[in-house]
């Protein structure tokens, strides 16, 4: 009993001792924020890394590409449902359709990667497309991930060969009364007679149906679709164009990229390759590609060129942003992130610099040099695709916002380089992505480092 009464006491004491100093330090220091717990999903051991991941905005459910699963998440990050896409048997060097012509090359299990991630609004369902088989796709209930379809019997359900997670970039446009359009734009890792490096497909309602992903127009001489000339890699023998982002916005389907090219310093003759990043536009209803146009695009800031696209977003001005930029709010603003200089793209250098540009701004500079290749000035300025300098033709015709092009003087780039806007730089550690909305007028952009910290 006396030790019981003599513990307690001690007991006791300790206890008045704790409280006194939480109450004590907590009037001396301001509480900090409660830190809301956060939900995390590791993934299954194994598999290594998440390649996508999409949120469904109508029901809040996430779905995450990886590598060999697709998984559906709840808000809170638990798994209501996985889906098995590797590995299996597989040799890069087979080619499809695998019914039509064997493979003679040794099979070995290979991992799934998972390229592309999409989600199909109007069909409730999912399209996943992995690195196996040349990248074939699954077409999957959002619902319960069932497998509503996995076209493979012909060349156009072969998408690209590339095994990175990031070479391939879909953008879904919806019609009410007929199939939808995806366009995909991917790099080919040496291919370019297999895949072009970009194309416009159907997207059909059924989707086990025999025109799933065929081109939308094709015909023995015009085709929904651009091959990287054989010609090209004579020049550049790794040309490749690598497909950072892609949306579409009013008549138009954009993609921003970065492909090697060939220029000559200031004040030498010889020529070195470096990386150029370029925004690609194409009207939503050229089922021939020739509205097809290339801009570069690039930011500068304290004489500082940022040239490397890492990320963009599309977003809105907003209230407050669009006053300042002297645009309307529901102007379309691309949220870009661009790291220094021109070099190789997989090296990138540490200082990055985020910039915007105005939509608007870049149309009207497409639309400037529409109108001075019609009037028969300067050449089509696209080396990758036109290795001989074709000059351009005139035609008299009047090139309108919505103008999609003629057979001639398609495809065309611009030679001159459109400036982002710089807002802020980062020089220690590189900034990788970006996502950008507006909340009560104010635009708010988000971006992430490499190092994994997140900057608002
Ligand atoms: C992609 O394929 C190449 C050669 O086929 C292989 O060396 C590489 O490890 C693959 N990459 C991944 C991420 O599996
Ligand atoms: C946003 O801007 C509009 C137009 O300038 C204004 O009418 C509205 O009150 C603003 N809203 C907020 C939340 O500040």
């Amino acid at each position: 009993l006396t030790m019981l009464a003599a513990m307690w006491k001690w007991t006791c004491l300790l206890c008045h001792l704790l409280l006194f100093t939480i109450t004590s330090s907590l009037a001396r220091q301001p509480l900090p924020h409660p830190k809301r717990p956060f939900a995390t999903f590791p993934g299954e051991p194994a598999e290594g890394t998440f390649n996508h991941l999409v949120v469904d905005e109508k029901t809040g459910y996430i779905y995450l590409g990886a590598v060999n699963r697709i998984y559906k998440l709840s808000s809170d990050l638990k798994v209501e449902v996985t889906h098995q896409t590797g590995p299996d048997e597989d040799n890069p060097k087979c080619y499809p359709p695998r019914i039509v012509q064997t493979c003679n090359e040794p099979l070995t299990l290979t991992n799934n990667i998972n390229k592309m991630l999409l989600i199909d609004k109007k069909e409730k369902r999912l399209i996943a497309c992995g690195s196996l088989y040349q990248g074939i796709c699954k077409l999957l209930r959002l619902d319960d991930l069932f497998k509503l379809g996995e076209p493979f019997h012909k060349k156009e359900h072969y998408l690209s060969g590339v095994n990175e997670s990031g070479a391939v970039f879909g953008v879904i446009v919806s019609y009410s009364n007929m199939d939808d359009k995806l366009f995909i734009a991917t790099a080919v890792d040496g291919k370019p007679e297999y895949f072009p490096t970009i194309s416009s497909r159907k997207l059909t309602k059924n989707s086990e149906a025999d025109g799933m992903f065929a081109y939308v127009f094709h015909d023995e001489f015009v085709a929904s679709m651009i091959k990287i000339p054989s010609d090209t890699f004579t020049i550049i023998p790794d040309f490749d164009i690598y497909y950072i982002y892609g949306f579409s916005s009013g008549n138009f389907v954009y993609f921003l990229t970065l492909q090697p090219e060939m220029i000559s310093p200031p004040g030498s003759t010889t020529k070195e390759q470096v990386y150029t990043s370029k925004l690609v536009r194409l009207c939503k209803e050229d089922t021939a590609f020739n509205s097809y146009v290339e801009v570069p695009i690039g930011c500068e800031k304290n004489g500082v060129e940022y040239r490397l696209l890492q990320a963009a977003y599309l977003s809105k001005a907003g209230a407050i942003l669009a006053r300042s930029l002297g645009v309307s709010p529901d102007d379309d603003i691309l949220f870009t992130v661009f790291s220094k200089g021109q070099k190789r793209k997989m090296k990138s250098l540490d200082e990055s610099a985020l910039c915007i540009f105005i939509l608007k701004k870049i149309n009207d500079r497409i639309k400037e040099r529409l109108r001075s290749c019609y009037r028969g000035e300067g050449t089509l300025d696209l080396a990758w695709l036109k290795v001989k300098d074709i000059p351009c033709s005139s035609a008299l015709l009047t090139i309108n916002d919505d103008f999609c092009g003629l057979d001639m003087n398609a495809p065309l780039g611009v030679s001159e380089m459109v400036r982002g806007l710089p807002i802020f730089t980062e020089d220690g550690d590189r900034m990788t992505s970006v996502i950008a909305y507006v909340y009560k007028n104010h635009s708010l952009a988000f971006v992430g480092t490499k190092s994994g910290k997140l900057k608002k």
